[in-house]
């Protein structure tokens, strides 16, 4: 299959190009570099890069005609910047209508959408079922959540993932990256009081083999383990893994206003509809992730939350 990605220099985009090359896919990026990485990608005839922005509609539509692709994963978003509203809406809400409108245009027969979590706000309810109420209260989230909203409209074949923490190779997001890169450096760390769920990349793999499927459901799905589990027991995990011993236990503070104290996703209906159900357990999934960082390293590591009050 021809499949177009946007935002493939990614962390979830390039995994992706890992997976389905040796498929025998061909595959399109589109990416702007703004948090991927062109190394990221193989050299390779069987994946093409342009490098530019979803935003800029001539090149959006120049993609899709001259490579007509039968799936698209829409991976491209912008959240590194949390004041930087203009550019989290241009991309996350215009780059997508681009994406979107191109797809209708050329027939595209799947297209598949990455969600935050961060939809749900401040959820009234956790583990967080899929027909639970959207509340963003972030630029992040409320930038994706317009953006989901345009592919429900578009009466494309859609499937739009609201996805946990994933977890796996090129991970630069979140406590795991952080806490490796600090205990390394012998840094001091701390941990906010909050619950999430994290996904082993080999799931999330898993459910993406039969999402692209040709007569695979569509609609919005929760993609999780539904376990959750503290940044604390995140911290245990690392610092087992490193071997370090602490003279003081690590902190433990209350989340920032920005944050939400518990995010767990319920994927019941997403394992119904698909057959499917996360297997690795937590633990695993982060010492995997280690692996990787002891091999490759840790670059720059981005967040979605404003920075919290310097801290040692
Ligand atoms: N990784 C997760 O656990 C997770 C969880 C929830 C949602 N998501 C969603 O999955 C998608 C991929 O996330 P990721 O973790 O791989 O993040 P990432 O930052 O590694 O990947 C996003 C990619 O989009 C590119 N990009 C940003 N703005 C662009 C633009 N205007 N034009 C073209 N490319 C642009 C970036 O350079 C980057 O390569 C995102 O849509 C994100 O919202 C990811």
């Amino acid at each position: 299959m021809r499949i177009l990605i946007t935002g493939g220099a990614g962390c979830l985009g390039a995994n992706l190009v890992d997976r389905l090359v040796p498929a025998g896919h061909e595959i399109l990026v589109i990416d702007n570099f703004a948090t991927g990485h062109r190394e990221a990608l193989p050299s390779i005839p069987a994946v093409r890069l342009v490098e530019g922005s979803i935003v800029d509609q001539g090149l959006v539509d120049r993609c899709f005609d001259e490579f007509s692709p039968e799936r698209v994963i829409h991976s491209a978003a912008a959240y590194k910047d949390p004041n930087d509203w203009q550019e989290d809406a241009a991309t996350n809400v215009l780059g997508t209508i681009n994406v979107v409108a191109a797809a209708q245009r050329t027939g595209v027969r799947r297209f598949v959408n990455f969600q935050t979590a961060l939809c749900y706000g401040r959820p009234k309810q956790v583990p967080i079922p899929v027909e639970h109420p959207t509340a963003p209260f972030t630029s992040y989230g409320i930038s994706k959540t317009a953006g989901e909203q345009y592919l429900a409209m578009s009466g494309l074949p859609y499937v739009s993932l609201r996805l946990a923490n994933v977890t796996g190779p090129r991970l630069a997001i979140g406590p795991i990256p952080t806490f490796y890169k600090r205990l390394k450096a012998s840094q001091k760390c701390f941990c906010s009081d909050t619950v999430r769920d994290f996904l082993d990349l080999s799931d999330f793999f898993a459910l993406m083999d039969r999402v692209l499927a040709d007569d695979a459901p569509t609609g919005i799905y929760n993609v999780s383990t539904g376990e959750g589990h503290t940044i604390k027991e995140v911290f245990d995990v690392v610092a087992d893994y490193l071997g370090v011993e602490l003279a003081e236990p690590v902190p433990v503070v209350p989340p920032g206003a920005d944050d939400v104290p518990a995010v767990v996703l319920d994927a019941s209906v997403t394992e119904r509809t698909f057959g499917w159900k996360a297997e690795v357990p937590f633990a695993e999934s982060v010492r995997r992730t280690l692996q990787w960082y002891d091999q490759y390293g840790v670059g720059a590591i981005f967040s979605h939350l404003a920075p919290p009050p310097t801290r040692g």
